[in-house]
């Protein structure tokens, strides 16, 4: 039965414990990596130390024991994650992978003029890919744009349909405003009109929106070192017929059927995009991951983060000079602010004296800090394993800025 205890999932991740020059480590930079549970850690090191063998090539045992252990993380994944029957999921090195590997597979399917409907608020790697992309085919981009509390205005991301829209690509959340986008309404409106949808999921996860057949888009990518899984593995989750009427990725090992002086014939998804040695600990870990994550209640473990973003949030905007980026209903949590007194990156510094890390800059979102008028920003992240004494740490760290920079 899965539950929520806000004390014991902290003893659930060794990094907590750590100090950072004598303070205790306070973790705010979720939305970059997360941080690993035991159990990843251990099925990592059970696997290097006692598992460890190529797959699909092997006729020995540790190689057959790697190989169902690869292709048992898929298949424990796509059940996991309610990946519909229609679909593969294919594992990648992450999110901006994933992406490109959709973006390249869908070049064939562009031509000069059609159109691809983006939004403002998109991480630079699914924004650059689609951008590319439009160069190489002659494709157009269209925007929208944002409400006041940073939600997307979804009645013009609506009216930039046309009948010449093939691309459909969104956050389902903002790794700066936080906001969570209504995704399987957006997915419904696009497909309905003839668009491919891919949505980025990365931010997505690590809150516990996990749900992947709910959503039933094209594609759907994200990274599993923010989902408190290994880096260098992610997954790219698409329509089987699609990714098999795609030219491949990359070529080589594996993802072929036959190779011959005369030619190469390709498998099928996902195999046709796993080229060469994938990353087996990867994709081990990331399943280790997501069985941690069931013993978690995430209607409880969403409540928690959300008590200590309002609390910081509330606290934050009380400090004169401080702008806060985001505040849609629902919000994941995640603080983007700017203190007027000090530059991000003399913030962050400072809170890290502190024990307090933080992440500072333009969080890879350079169109979305330019239509909010703001060079950088500081951004602190919540997970699950978060506290009150984090919250307070944070804020102490804060009025410790405004004394050195203030008025
Ligand atoms: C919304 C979003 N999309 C994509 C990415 C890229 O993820 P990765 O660097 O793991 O490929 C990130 C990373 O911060 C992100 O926040």
């Amino acid at each position: 039965m899965p539950s929520f205890d806000p004390v014991a999932v902290r003893a659930d991740f060794p990094i907590l414990s750590r100090e950072i020059g004598g303070k205790p480590l306070v973790y705010l930079d979720n939305g970059a990596t997360t941080q690993k549970p035991r159990r990843v850690v251990e099925a990592l090191s059970r696997f290097f130390s006692y598992e460890n063998a190529n797959i699909h090539r092997g006729v020995h045992s540790l190689s057959r024991e790697a190989t169902d252990a690869y292709d048992g993380a898929r298949a424990y994944l796509k059940d996991r994650l309610r990946v519909p029957a229609t679909h593969e999921l294919v594992f990648v090195r992450g999110t901006t992978e994933a992406i490109n590997l959709a973006a390249h597979g869908l070049a064939p399917l562009l031509r000069e003029g059609d159109e691809i409907v983006l939004t403002i608020m998109e991480h630079h790697a699914n924004f650059v890919p689609w951008q590319v992309l439009a160069e190489k085919t002659g494709a157009v981009l269209r925007f929208a744009g944002l409400r006041d509390n940073g939600e997307l205005d979804l009645e013009e991301w609506k009216s930039l349909f046309t009948p010449r829209t093939r691309v459909a690509a969104f956050t389902h959340v903002s790794n700066v405003l936080g906001t969570v986008n209504p995704v399987a309404e957006m997915t419904a409106f696009a497909r309905e009109r003839g668009a491919f949808v891919l949505v980025d999921g990365a931010q997505a996860l690590p809150h516990g929106l996990d749900d992947l057949g709910a959503v039933d888009a094209d594609f759907y990518a994200f990274s599993g070192h923010k989902v408190f899984a290994p880096d260098g593995v992610g997954v790219l989750c698409g329509r089987r017929e699609l990714l098999d009427a795609m030219p491949p990725y990359q070529t080589g090992g594996d993802m072929i059927e036959r190779v011959s002086v005369a030619g190469t014939t390709f498998r099928r998804s996902p195999e046709r995009f796993e080229a060469g040695t994938p990353n087996i600990s990867g994709a081990i870990g990331l399943a280790e991951a997501f069985r941690y994550l069931e013993g978690i209640d995430w209607a409880a473990a969403r409540a928690h983060e959300h008590t200590l973003l309002t609390h910081a949030a509330a606290e934050l905007g009380k400090m004169d000079g401080v702008r806060l980026f985001g505040t849609a209903p629902g919000k994941a949590a995640i603080l983007a602010y700017h203190y007027a007194a000090a530059h991000p990156h003399d913030v962050g510094t400072i809170l890290d004296t502190e024990g307090v890390a933080i992440r500072v800059g333009h969080h890879c979102a350079q169109p979305l800090m330019d239509y909010l008028k703001v060079p950088a920003t500081a951004r602190a992240s919540f997970a699950f394993y978060n506290n009150h004494e984090d919250v307070e740490a944070f804020l102490r760290a804060m009025r410790k800025v405004e004394r050195f920079f203030g008025p």
